[in-house]
């Protein structure tokens, strides 16, 4: 006898939705390969080496989209505008930071639905992190 289980299997989380770590690695990499690239946007980020950052930001966006929250156990409650208050952020390192996000993004060829739902979210955010007027 078949069993019918539509309907109650768990519902995914949009990190396993749109392919789990293996995204968020690549989304992330791409992003610090542009930081990296930009000497402005690059001057703000206090480390010489760029990879604990990009795992500290990888790891909160796999906690953000619902997958392990091992940003968390490491990193405590996320803060995120407390955390960017040492940092000067402008509309020019809010632009910058998206523009190379928006890189990012496209280089994961989502689906339109969940590439939308990201782009939402990350610029939103941005606007959320400005805290310095032009
Ligand atoms: C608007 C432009 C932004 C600029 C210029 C910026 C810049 C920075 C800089 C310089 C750091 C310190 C690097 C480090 O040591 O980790 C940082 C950390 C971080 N940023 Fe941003 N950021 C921006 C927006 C965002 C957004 C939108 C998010 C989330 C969606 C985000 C998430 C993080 C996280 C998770 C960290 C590490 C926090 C920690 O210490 O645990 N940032 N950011």
């Amino acid at each position: 006898m078949t069993e019918i289980r539509r309907g109650t299997l768990p519902e995914q989380t949009f990190y396993e939705q749109v392919g789990g770590e293996e995204t968020f690695r690549r989304l992330v990499h791409r992003f610090y390969a542009g930081v990296a690239g930009d000497p402005e946007l690059r001057a703000m980020y206090p480390e010489e080496d760029l990879g604990p950052a990009e795992e500290r930001l990888r790891l909160f966006l796999i906690q953000y989209w619902g997958g392990p929250t091992t940003y968390g156990e490491r990193r405590g409650h996320p803060r995120l505008r407390m955390r960017h208050m040492p940092f000067t952020v402008d509309r020019a390192a809010h632009d910058a930071w998206l523009r190379h996000m928006r890189a990012a993004v496209d280089e994961l060829d989502l689906p339109p639905e969940q590439e939308q739902t990201l782009w939402n979210y990350l610029t939103y955010a941005a606007a959320s992190m400005v805290n310095t007027p032009d």
